[in-house]
């Protein structure tokens, strides 16, 4: 297995460090061969290259079975062309390796049920799938830009049938095999693009008969989502509607901290990452939690190497190191938490092997 790791910027480093540790124990565990190697992505190679996604990574890309990214973005690097933007070589690189699905999952830990906003009967247990579209509508829709003295700016929002078939085909599927609940979240009231989404995500289901659809506008979806969470199970949507959702939905697990993502192609090559970006605020100081980018890794052995095994192994070190009280700054209650640092080592200690399960 030949994992490449993407650091990229401010908490970046930090956080696919400790990840790093924790794919390192597993090998051990489990007896795996895995090679990782690490390349530049992101405001750092715009730094050493003058592109957020030079060719060198992109050939370490081409080499890797799968890619661990830490976050981009930066604002020292918001004055950039468009061009040379970090932000700009993440939508690069997920639309280069066709990664039209995004799988975010909500997963509340019992453990954290107080450091929410929202209370804790409310998000006890809590256990959402968002799959939001991510290489189509406003964020890559043609005609973009700015007019030609820049008073007048447009993007446009675009889907065709064939994108929306396929992100709801895999939403209706894991729908299919989790409580048979899939909800459609659009804006069909106002746009055209969502009435085309909303007629083909219905169509698609008449071949998915123990699955319930509904629809839900976003702005209701975003109102429902803090206000009744459990209603939910699994939710499809475009892309900036699933960027907005799924920051809404961070808040009920405690932190944004928490949240892992995979972005995957049609053959399962993918793309992990935590959700939250590049926090420069908190960069360098040994605080921001690494526990997103930890479960991101478990989402790359469960998607990509298909080791549910180890998945649950990773899952379940996070929980006992929960459950143990090890809180950093983002998810503590009170003045007390650890460094990053010591929560990669904790939840490295808890990994163990099948006996563990
Ligand atoms: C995310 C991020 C990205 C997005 C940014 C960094 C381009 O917010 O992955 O949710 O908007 O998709
Ligand atoms: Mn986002």
């Amino acid at each position: 297995m030949k994992i490449l790791i993407l650091p990229g910027d401010g908490v970046g480093p930090e956080v696919t460090k400790q990840a790093r540790k924790v794919i390192n124990k597993v090998a051990d565990i489990y007896n795996l061969n895995i090679e990782i190697s690490e390349a530049l992505f992101g405001g750092i190679a715009v730094e050493k290259h003058g592109k957020p996604f030079p060719e060198e990574t992109k050939n370490e890309i081409n080499k890797a079975d799968a890619i661990l990214l830490g976050a981009v973005g930066g604002e020292k690097y918001d004055q950039l062309p468009k061009e040379k933007k970090p932000e700009s070589g993440l939508l690069e690189l997920r639309k280069q390796l066709n990664l039209f699905i995004n799988i975010r999952p909500i997963i509340s830990f019992s453990e954290l049920s107080n450091s929410s906003s929202i209370k804790s009967e409310y998000v006890d247990n809590l256990d959402i799938v968002i799959i939001r579209e991510l290489i189509s509508g406003l964020y890559f829709g043609q005609p973009r830009g700015f007019n030609e003295d820049n008073t007048e700016a447009f993007n446009t929002m675009r889907y065709n049938v064939n994108e929306i078939s396929r992100i709801s085909e895999y939403a209706l599927n894991l729908a299919n095999n989790r409580s048979k609940k899939l909800c459609s979240v659009d804006k069909a009231n106002v746009l055209e693009v969502s009435q085309l989404w909303r007629s083909t995500v219905s169509q698609l289901s008449k071949k998915y008969e123990s699955v319930e659809l509904s629809h839900m506008y976003v702005d209701n979806a975003a109102m429902q989502l803090v206000q009744n969470p459990k209603q939910f199970d699994v939710i499809v949507t475009e892309n900036l509607f699933g960027d907005i959702l799924s920051d809404i939905a961070s808040v009920l697990t405690g932190s944004i901290g928490m949240l892992p993502s995979a972005s995957l192609n049609e053959k399962k090559f993918g793309v992990y990452e935590p959700i939250h970006g590049s926090a420069p605020d908190i960069a360098g100081k040994d605080i921001v939690n690494p526990i997103a980018t930890i479960l991101s890794v478990a989402m790359m052995f469960q998607h990509t190497f298909e080791r549910l095994d180890i998945y649950n192994s990773i899952l379940n070190a996070v929980k006992l190191t929960l459950k143990d009280k090890k809180f950093t700054k983002d998810i503590s209650t009170t003045d007390n938490f650890i460094s990053t640092d010591n929560m990669g080592n904790y939840i490295v200690e808890k990994i163990k092997g099948e006996t563990n399960g």
